[in-house]
């Protein structure tokens, strides 16, 4: 062994903020960056919830973070008096005091609207939906490799863990919430759904506030110390509880402990940052509970023309030429509505003195008769909006004239305005043009680790990820013969995968085994485990961004986040395989810098051959839209590999010597087939191919299929290395697709069959 390296990581991981560092983006994704920014608030929302991918919505997050905090500290702390109430140094019950204090003033606020007339109620509750919902995103990545077996990131996600529902979408509060507004008559599509923001009828300050709390949560390692004052001030302060009625998921003394276990970490520095999370927080929920009061007004004061009016302006510019030849006044009513300066007072005053408007014998009109069941404009008006048309003909045919003056909705528009300025004008100096050039595989694990900082290299690692799983594609016919895998493609229905799976364990996996009969020396043995340590470091990390915000609705995403959240220990160190691997690393005496630091670069223990397989699962992870199929296979063969004849020997030779075997320990468990994750794996890939099945047929589940194999496939391409050097000396027929630095002649020996466990 090595010498233990000066910056060894010890537990616990005691740390209170990563340390800074800048922020690399090429010099594509600040043009990118700059055209998404240009766009209006609710399409930045949107690109920010929906891409979790690119490199731009990294820098895009970066620069709105970077506005807000700014804009926090530079204007609105002068307009707030209570800004200078709390001192850097305050502790914990001090901080709940100062946010239980602008609580207080917003529950008046809040209070006054809850018990309000339908439509102006209706209005709130839809406005405040987008913030609602997404509420506690910014914990959906801050588990990962950078920061796990972080002593406050494990707190924090217990309390992710509780907000999911413990895993159950029906339990969690983001569903929670939205059955409240059901049960308040309030129905909107689900929050990734492209017309969100328009059917909760977003005002640009929402989607602006919105945006905000999703930049945070695609850059939480980074934002640590800000992130853990965001998340007690939110939850403290609790506008959305308030508002529904509803009991707080997280209570304020469990989120008090957590913000005092954080004061316990942080130095002045971190504090300063925590506080500056908690003043935005404050400063944001006072600005939109504000607003929702000027909308409650603006709402509550409509007159029934300036409702009318409302509704010509939301469906005149679908109208197209549908009225043909029909007029209002001596005007097309064609050329009425394409009209770009429509002045929607002037056509209502000529529109109720039309004959469409004149009570008929019926008691009606032309008019009603023609939105009504029969009639030409049936169904263009939902019922609501029907209502409020006929409420309005009946007070034309009663002989109002009432004076029409139509009041636009501009509410919250001056602070969003101000808002996105300060976005488009944001330019954080730890922004850095780099190009990401072509780093080692050391230097690239280092990146992908700390991908926030590097998000300049998310290209290459899609590139990657992409070689990868075209290379291994090659098992597909020759996949029979691995000694631990059968990547041999087969045509999919669920039994078939079912059985694949039941053969590999017991043929490959069980049966082969016999207890060790000699024992290999003891350094061998460490050296062995030196080389596993590298994929245990980063366990998990394959399916860590999955089920975020606006991809938890179905049954596989739910799987898939409780087997991470299993991996994790569900927020318990004790049980948090991160923690676990470094016990059985110290039980060895191996010292390893933590793999987010710098150090790790030159860490001497790990041989440079070994990093492969580790960066194809972080490369994998990061995109996890695009490569989910291939992330299912994946996630199959990695959690069957922890079983079986492998991790026995490994527990025999490690209680030999007297080490530490929690590590292998907790996955013979964990993982197994009855139950454990591997057979969750294999139902998460029934669950998903049959909603492909549901939604696109059978042809589109077979091509969806072959991704998810190719996934399971790309396991094996790293474990079965006597079948590939088969392969690749042609004793096998078929040739590699792809040569990328995944495997080297020094891996590929038949007398060390496998260079890695999870
Ligand atoms: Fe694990
Ligand atoms: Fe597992």
């Amino acid at each position: 062994m090595t010498a233990v390296p000066p910056l060894a990581f010890e537990l616990p991981d005691t740390i209170a903020a990563l340390s800074l560092r800048a922020f690399e983006f090429s010099g594509r994704a600040c043009k990118e960056a700059e055209a998404i920014i240009a766009q209006q608030p609710d399409a930045l929302f949107r690109r920010l919830l929906r891409d979790q991918e690119s490199e731009a919505a990294l820098l895009v997050a970066r620069r709105v973070i970077d506005a807000f905090l700014r804009q926090r500290t530079a204007d609105v702390a002068a307009a707030d008096p209570t800004a200078g109430d709390l001192r850097d140094d305050a502790s914990a019950d001090r901080i709940a005091a100062h946010v239980a204090g602008t609580g207080a003033e917003l529950a008046a606020t809040i209070g006054s609207l809850r018990d309000i007339e339908p439509d102006t109620r209706d209005a709130v509750v839809r406005q405040r939906a987008p913030i609602g919902l997404l509420g506690g995103c910014w914990l959906d990545v801050l588990s990962q490799p950078a920061t796990q077996p972080s002593v406050i990131v494990n707190r924090l996600y217990a309390q992710h863990f509780a907000q999911r529902g413990q895993g159950n979408p029906h339990r969690s509060l983001h569903y929670l919430r939205r059955r409240q507004m059901e049960d308040v008559g309030v129905y909107l599509p689900e929050i990734g759904a492209a017309d969100f923001l328009a059917r909760a009828g977003a005002r640009p300050l929402t989607a602006v506030h919105g945006s905000f709390y999703l930049a945070l949560s695609r850059l939480p390692a980074n934002f640590l110390p800000e992130l853990v004052g965001v998340h007690y001030a939110f939850h403290a302060l609790g506008v959305d509880d308030l508002l529904s009625g509803m009991t707080p998921m997280l209570a304020e003394p469990a989120l008090r402990d957590l913000l005092a276990a954080y004061l316990e970490l942080a130095g002045p520095a971190e504090r300063r940052r925590l506080h500056a999370g908690i003043r935005l927080v404050l400063a944001l929920e006072c600005e939109h509970v504000a607003m929702l009061a000027e909308l409650a007004a603006w709402q509550h004061g409509l007159s029934l023309e300036s409702k009318v009016a409302a509704i010509v302006a939301r469906h005149a510019p679908f109208a197209g030429a549908q009225h043909q030849g029909v007029r209002v006044g001596d005007r097309l009513l064609t050329d009425t509505f394409s009209d770009p300066g429509l002045d929607i007072a002037e056509f209502l005053r000529e529109f109720r003195e039309a004959r469409q408007l004149r009570r008929s014998r019926d008691g009606l009109s032309r008019f009603v008769r023609a939105i009504k069941f029969g009639g030409p404009m049936f169904g263009i008006f939902d019922d609501r909006e029907a209502a409020i048309f006929q409420a309005w003909v009946e007070a034309v045919q009663g002989g109002e004239r009432p004076e029409i003056v139509i009041c636009a909705n501009t509410v919250g528009d001056a602070e969003a305005a101000a808002r996105a300025s300060a976005i488009a004008a944001s330019a954080p100096a730890d922004v850095v043009i780099a190009d990401a050039g072509t780093p080692s595989d050391r230097e690239l694990f280092y990146r992908l680790v700390n991908i926030e900082n590097h998000a300049n290299t998310l290209p290459l690692a899609a590139d990657r990820a992409a070689g990868v799983f075209a290379a291994a594609e090659i098992l597909f016919t020759c996949g029979a013969g691995g000694r631990y895998t059968d990547a041999s493609y087969f045509d999919y229905s669920p039994q078939a995968l079912y059985e694949r799976a039941e053969r590999v364990y017991w043929e490959k996996l069980v049966r082969p085994y016999q207890p060790l009969e000699e024992i290999p020396d003891r350094d061998e043995v460490v050296f062995l485990q030196t080389t596993y340590a590298l994929g245990a470091l980063v366990d998990a990390t394959w399916i860590h961004r999955v089920a975020n915000l606006g991809r938890f609705e179905r049954q596989c995403d739910a799987a898939l986040f409780s087997i991470y959240a299993d991996e994790m220990g569900h927020g318990d160190l004790r049980k948090n395989h991160i923690t676990l691997i470094h016990l059985a690393l110290r039980s060895m005496n191996i010292a390893l810098p933590h793999i987010r630091d710098a150090a790790f670069l030159d860490q001497a223990d790990l041989p440079d051959e070994l990093y492969g397989f580790s960066l194809h699962q972080l490369c994998m992870a990061l995109f996890p839209d695009t490569y989910f199929s291939e992330i299912l296979g994946y996630n199959l063969a990695i959690e069957m590999f922890g079983l079986g004849e492998l991790r026995l020997h490994e527990i025999q030779k490690l209680r030999h010597y007297g080490f530490d075997d929690c590590y292998e320990q907790a996955h013979l468990t964990i993982d197994n087939i009855s139950a454990g994750h591997s057979r969750q794996a294999a139902d998460i890939i029934v669950s998903y191919l049959d909603e492909v099945r549901r939604a696109l047929g059978d042809a589109a589940v077979q091509r969806e299929w072959r991704r998810v194999w190719r996934g399971y496939a790309s396991l094996a391409y790293f474990v079965e290395h006597a079948l590939l050097k088969q392969v690749t000396t042609g004793q096998v027929a078929t040739e590699p697709a792809w040569a990328g630095p995944v495997m080297t002649e020094q891996v590929l020996t038949e007398e060390e069959p496998v260079s890695l466990i999870i």
